[in-house]
Parts: structure tokens; C-alpha cells; sequence
């Protein structure tokens, strides 16, 4: 049987979402990931940064624009996620500073 892994990125604390700024218990991200896994089971992965981002939103927006700029790029928590167990690999982020985060995240490196 084919395997699944779910990797995902989500940040709980303040969002933007439907015009204001809310306070967000479970990070969208991650309730996506949860129902793709219900309706694929497998794996699921949760990507984190060594230094987490912070809760305020537009502080968050703010540090995360600094290292756009600088093009630096999060550090990401060390974990010994084989990757070669896996035939099929979906992976969740949401938009960081209105770009895709792939690069940001350094994932498809470890692929
Ligand atoms: C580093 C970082 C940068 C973000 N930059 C923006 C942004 O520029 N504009 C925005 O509306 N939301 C921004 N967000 C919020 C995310 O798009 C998303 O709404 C939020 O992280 C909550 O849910 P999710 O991460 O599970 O999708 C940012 C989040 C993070 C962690």
C-alpha cells in the first residue's frame, strides 16, 4: 500500500482573516492538514522553525519582511523525517508575506 505523508506549516496567535484581525486557536494549515489526513490517512508532519514566529500578527508580518529582504531564511527544526519511506508527499503552508513559503521553509531540500 502506497504512503502518505501530510508535511505542513501553520502559526497559531493573530491572523488576518475576512478583513480583521483574529486570535487563532488552531492555525488554518493545520486544520486542512487534519482533513486531508481523515480522508487519506498516513503520516503527518508538523514543520516548525527553531525560533517560532511571533503570536502579534503585525509583528510577525513585520520580522518576516526583514528576512525576505535579507533573504534569510528560518531555521527549521531538526527532525528525522525519512523521506524515502514515502510514495506520496502532499505539503501544506499558507502564504508568507504574499509569497508561497516553499522557498522560505527549505522543505523540497531534504527531498
Ligand atoms: C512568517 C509569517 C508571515 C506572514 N505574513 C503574512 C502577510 O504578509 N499577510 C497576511 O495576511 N498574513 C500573513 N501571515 C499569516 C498567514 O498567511 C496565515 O493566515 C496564518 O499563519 C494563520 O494560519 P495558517 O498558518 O495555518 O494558515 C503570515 C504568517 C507567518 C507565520
Amino acid at each position: 500500500m502506497k504512503k502518505v505523508l501530510i508535511a505542513y506549516f501553520s502559526h497559531e496567535g493573530e491572523a488576518y482573516v475576512g478583513g480583521k484581525i483574529v486570535k487563532l486557536k488552531i492555525g488554518n494549515t493545520r486544520v486542512a492538514a487534519q482533513m486531508i489526513h481523515g480522508l487519506t490517512g498516513g503520516d503527518v508532519f508538523r514543520i516548525e522553525t527553531e525560533k517560532p514566529y511571533p503570536d502579534e500578527h503585525m509583528e510577525n508580518v513585520e520580522l518576516a519582511k526583514s528576512e525576505q529582504y535579507a533573504k534569510a531564511r528560518p531555521v527549521l527544526k531538526a527532525d528525522a523525517l525519512k523521506m524515502d519511506d514515502y510514495d506520496t508527499v502532499i505539503l501544506g503552508y499558507p502564504k508568507l508575506v504574499g509569497r508561497y513559503a516553499d522557498d522560505r521553509l527549505q522543505f523540497f531540500g531534504k527531498l
